[in-house]
């Protein structure tokens, strides 16, 4: 295999380092040389690359952000500057790209294997959980986890002075973050851009609860529903049909930033590494996933002696990474 490239893209998310970490360490285990290109596809087009060295991604696997920044590039949609982000890999002999990013920045990913010469793999990250059939993505835990945090002490004092919150979470125009952190929190109700919410119904619900004795009230909503106004948006619609006392917070960027989650690392240290094995047994023009399974019915008898061949490849990880 000649030279890899590695660039991230888009909306950061925490646990992008871990990722990188994770390709140049095992790439280097394969004695394969490994590029870092420096802000994205925009870098990308602009040559800005350079050798990754395994010591230069020490200490970074517990960092949010990317240590390579990432931009959202609007060239790169441009057939003319993809032919010229291509040419600055050819040159180098690179033949093998991974872009660590999300939904948009797959389909660049996409763009690139399509027209010829590279093979591409792409990681899924991005803490919107955005890109069908992958489950989870790279920073979509630690995202739910910050918001949760937030949850709790909003929790804390709508609990105490009785009133109806109605916090917004990112997202784009996908409901996962306020899923999760709407379970994760025990949200009164979760206000999603995928289904239609009822506000009769719902300001009725909550002055039945408020009636039965329930003080305070949480509302996640995401930020691409009530016609992508968010939590705004859930304002206006609720004081047409009710006079509670609301109270709004905006999580905004806090969700993007922060040290990623156990999960987060975990992940991003198996895809990392799982993409550079791909490369290897001649994947390309793939993302590289972990999907969850849905809930499943195990028998008792089945559980006995496979706990350690569940462990393995977790074991076997930890020495590819170092
Ligand atoms: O895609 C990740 C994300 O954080 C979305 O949840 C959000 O809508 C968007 O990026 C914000 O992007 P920017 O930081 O460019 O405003």
């Amino acid at each position: 295999m000649s030279h890899l490239a590695v660039l991230t893209s888009g909306g950061d998310a925490p646990g992008m380092n871990a990722s990188l970490r994770a390709i140049v360490r095992s790439a280097n285990n394969k004695k394969i040389k490994v590029y870092g290109v420096f802000n994205g596809f925009e870098g990308l087009i602009d040559d800005r690359l350079a050798e990754l060295k395994p010591r230069q991604v020490g200490n970074i696997i517990q960092r949010g952000g990317s240590i390579l920044q990432t931009s959202r590039s609007k060239r790169f949609l441009d057939k003319k500057y993809r032919n010229q982000a291509r040419e600055n890999l050819l040159k180098r002999d690179i033949s093998s790209v991974i872009v660590i990013g999300g939904e948009g920045s797959l389909k660049g990913a996409a763009c690139l294997g399509e027209e010829g010469e590279l093979n591409v793999l792409g990681l899924p990250a991005t803490i919107d959980r955005d890109i069908p059939l992958v489950g989870p993505t790279i920073g979509f835990d630690t995202a739910i986890n910050t918001s949760l945090q937030a949850i709790d002490r909003i929790r804390d004092t709508a609990s105490t002075s009785n009133t109806v919150h109605i916090i917004e979470v990112m997202g784009r125009a996908c409901g996962w973050i306020s899923l999760f952190a709407g379970i994760g929190g025990g949200a009164e109700a979760v206000i999603l851009p995928e289904f239609p919410t009822d506000i009769e119904k719902l300001a009725s619900q909550i002055k039945e609860q408020r009636s039965s004795g329930k003080q305070g009230c949480i509302l996640i909503v995401s930020e691409g529903a009530c016609n992508s106004s968010g939590g705004e948006g859930l304002v206006k619609d609720l004081n047409k049909v009710s006079n509670f006392d609301l109270r709004i917070t905006k999580l905004g960027h806090i969700q993007r930033g922060g040290n990623p989650s156990a999960v987060d690392r975990v992940l991003a240290s198996r895809l990392g590494a799982g993409a550079v094995e791909g490369f290897l047994s001649g994947n390309k023009q793939c993302v590289v996933a972990q999907p969850k399974d849905k809930i499943k019915m195990i028998p008792f008898n089945d559980l006995s002696g496979i706990l350690n061949s569940e462990m393995e490849d977790y074991y076997k990880l930890i020495f590819r990474l170092v």
